[in-house]
């Protein structure tokens, strides 16, 4: 087992571990429940991410961070690892994007995937394959896979009557049928939810429902689609699941029991749509297989794929018991991962079930729910591009801040704080101070471990128990405590380093001070091996400065890495101060966003009731040439205007002050003002007329000028 390999050793090295601590045995106990099979190999997945926008921190934090820290640390372990990722290349959604854009979902496709992939391997998610679900390998894997279902009448064929846009002559998925809101009265719902006040709900529960794409109203027309009948794997779910794996996160756990308690129904896994895998059967025309049906099947067709590039066989990640498959998704993904691909699989044969599917929750970000509609969110690529050579300090905010068990909130501020306050004050500080003083004291040579005294000894064994630690916290997927240990290692070496002051003892007591720096020099090794699932970019930085080869995770089970005589590198500073302007830039960057938002939710004003040909004639709309412009005093909202009608000088006081901050600019500009409007008083100005003016969505009041200069006088109509 593992665990036991790994203390053993720790054991056989340092007699000191011995002294475990009562906490530290509460590690070994909960672990040893969930790891005790050992494995062969290890496939794991991220969910495919719809390849309609790019990826932001919530995708992040949710999946591909906790995934790719945990194949990080299995590889370093030596497992035989398959990290399998891909983009969701079908689904409505896509199929909206691209009516709404006037191109084709195979455009839209190719724009995000292109996006997303290249973002992943910048932020160093270390996939060995990301595909996507339009490939050719993936059709014909989902189609073999729904075909094998359907000749072992697997599936339950029902005809049932289904929305019909009789102009475009299609059925019509949920997302494509609108109509009022039943629950609040809206117009616009969705046939599967209202986005004003968030009901689920149904097309048929919708009033008046109508087409989205030619808005007639829509018909029932009978079609046949194929079902997986969820219900009848009930009894097996239930003992693989809740009997089987109740060391599951409690999240994932709750949720698989309330969808089995309220009963499972059979569930389609086809649709009438032109955008997806063709069903593979005769007279089935114009359907595909559901989205989720073959998104799933793509881990596995990407495992194809690649294997078939290294001339490796794939089905021993999918079908060897000793393979253990890990799907990391979001809580949305939950049902789709413990429930339906499960079945799927189960109703194939020969598949493995997922060992563990450690779902999180959802991240925020300043307070509010992330929304790629809104544009609420922390795009990845556009991270990348302003915080160059910044991907660690993501990397960490998002695991030390990570929606684990319930959903949590990303601040810039945080952003700044742990940056500033952890990364570079306790890692960051540590190691470059380690790193200047043997410079500094030796010529960059590490000195020998000996002399030690009593706390030396109980700072050695404390640093070696960190391997096992850190690495029990990753085997159970907890992924902020395990990082919150490394801090906690970088806290003991600056405190160390911090209490025994080798700046003051190097004069006092040379001998004294060697094994201070040969101690913190230990440390400093051990944090470039333990960060590396966490912090790649910096671990591996920190290694090259150290001069430190890594051949493995159980490499920091070594007390002494960097042996005497050893020479390490010049320090370089690992993570550098994030600015208050750099948090204030972004946070305008939200607040524009924001300030767009309202813009966009804007809508002209009704048309008033309708006036007659006569009634309109009364009003005398004309151009006039302004002659004199300045602020009314004592009102700051008033204009006076001196305005050449054609046949006098008059007077007009409009309030758009505001709006025109240099009034003398205005002249010799011409305006539309009506001339009939009866003379007012204001703030002791008389005013012989009305300005015309355009309010903007944002109550911006702009002058209205003819296009070209006319005769001062002339008639507007
Ligand atoms: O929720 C989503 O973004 C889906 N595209 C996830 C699919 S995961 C898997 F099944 F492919
Ligand atoms: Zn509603």
């Amino acid at each position: 087992m593992q665990i036991n390999v790994l203390l053993s050793k720790n054991i056989k090295n340092h007699l000191i571990f011995v002294s475990l601590q009562p906490v530290f045995y509460n590690y070994l106990s909960i672990t040893m429940e969930s790891t005790n099979k050992h494995f062969k190999r290890y496939t794991v997945t991220t969910a495919l991410p719809y390849a309609n926008g790019p990826v932001h921190i919530g995708h992040l934090a949710g999946v591909y961070i906790p995934a790719d820290t945990y194949v990080r640390y299995l590889r370093m372990r030596g497992e035989d690892v398959l990290f399998v990722g891909g983009s969701d290349e079908h689904g409505v959604p896509i199929t909206i994007k691209a009516e709404k854009e006037g191109c084709t979902p195979q455009d839209i496709v190719d724009r995000y995937h292109a996006i997303i992939k290249k973002s992943f391997e910048e932020l160093g998610i270390s996939y060995d394959i990301y595909s996507r679900t339009s490939s050719k390998m993936h059709r014909a894997t989902a189609q073999e896979f729904f075909k094998k279902l359907y000749d072992e009448g697997k599936f339950i064929e029902k005809e049932t009557e289904q929305y019909f846009d009789p102009e475009r002559q299609k059925f019509l998925s949920d997302r494509y049928i609108v109509g009022t809101c039943p629950k609040c009265g809206a117009e616009g719902a969705y046939g599967d939810q209202c986005e004003k006040c968030g009901s689920s709900l149904s097309p048929d529960e919708l009033i008046n429902p109508h087409s989205q794409l030619s808005g007639a109203a829509l018909v029932k027309k009978p079609t046949k689609h194929w079902y997986l009948p969820l219900d009848q794997y009930e009894p097996w779910l239930r003992e693989w699941i809740l009997e089987g794996h109740k060391e599951w996160k409690s999240n994932v756990y709750g949720q698989v029991k309330s969808w089995l308690d309220g009963g499972l129904q059979p569930r389609a896994v086809t649709r009438d749509l032109d955008w997806g895998v063709p069903v593979p059967l005769e007279n089935a025309d114009g359907k595909v297989l559901y989205v989720w049906f073959d998104a799933p099947i793509g881990y596995i067709s990407n495992t194809k794929e690649i294997c078939e590039q290294r001339g490796d066989d794939w089905e021993k990640w999918w079908k060897d018991p000793e393979t253990k498959l890990v799907h990391f998704i979001g809580k949305d993904n939950i049902v789709f991962h413990c429930i339906i691909f499960p079945c799927m699989m189960k109703a194939y044969g020969d598949y493995i079930m997922p060992d563990n599917v450690p779902a999180n929750e959802f991240l925020n970000l300043e307070n509010d729910k992330i929304s790629t509609s809104r544009n609420w969110a922390v795009w990845l690529h556009e991270y990348l591009e302003e915080f160059p050579g910044k991907q660690d300090v993501l990397r960490y905010v998002l695991t030390a801040n990570a929606p684990e068990t319930k959903d949590n909130n990303f601040t810039w501020k945080d952003y700044q704080d742990r940056n500033n306050n952890e990364l570079l004050a306790i890692f960051g500080n540590f190691v470059n101070r380690t790193l200047v003083l043997t410079h500094k004291y030796y010529e960059g040579a590490v000195p020998v471990l000996g002399g030690l005294n009593d706390t030396d000894k109980a700072v050695i064994e404390e640093m070696n128990a960190y391997p096992s630690k850190i690495g029990h916290l990753l085997d159970t997927y907890k992924f902020r405590e395990a990082l919150s240990e490394l801090m906690n290692l970088a806290r003991l070496g600056n405190k160390y380093l911090t209490d025994n002051e080798p700046w003051k003892q190097i004069k006092t007591d040379p001998e004294r001070v060697k094994t201070v720096m040969a101690v913190s020099l230990q440390i400093v090794a051990h944090l470039a091996i333990l960060s590396e699932p966490f912090l790649p970019f910096s671990a591996k930085k920190l290694q090259q400065m150290i001069g430190l080869t890594v051949k493995g995770w159980n490499d920091a089970c070594e007390t002494v890495l960097l042996p005497e005589g050893h020479v390490i590198g010049q320090p370089e500073l690992l993570f550098e101060k994030v600015e208050d302007r750099v948090v204030a830039a972004q946070l305008q960057k939200l607040e524009d966003t924001k300030k767009a938002n309202q813009l966009n939710a804007w809508k002209p004003a009704e048309v008033k009731q309708n006036v007659s040909f006569d009634d309109f004639m009364k009003v005398d709309i004309r151009v006039g040439t302004i002659l004199e412009c300045q602020k009314v005093p004592k009102a700051d909202k008033l204009l006076q205007f001196l305005i050449d009608d054609g046949m006098n000088k008059r007077t007009i006081v409009s309030g758009i002050a505001k709006y025109y901050t240099e009034p003398e600019k205005l002249v010799g500009k011409q305006v539309c003002f009506i001339a009939n409007f009866e003379p007012r008083k204001l703030k002791g100005v008389v005013s012989e007329g009305m300005i015309l003016s355009a309010e903007d969505k944002d109550g911006r009041l702009v002058l209205l000028t003819p296009s070209d200069l006319v005769a001062p006088g002339c008639s507007v109509g």
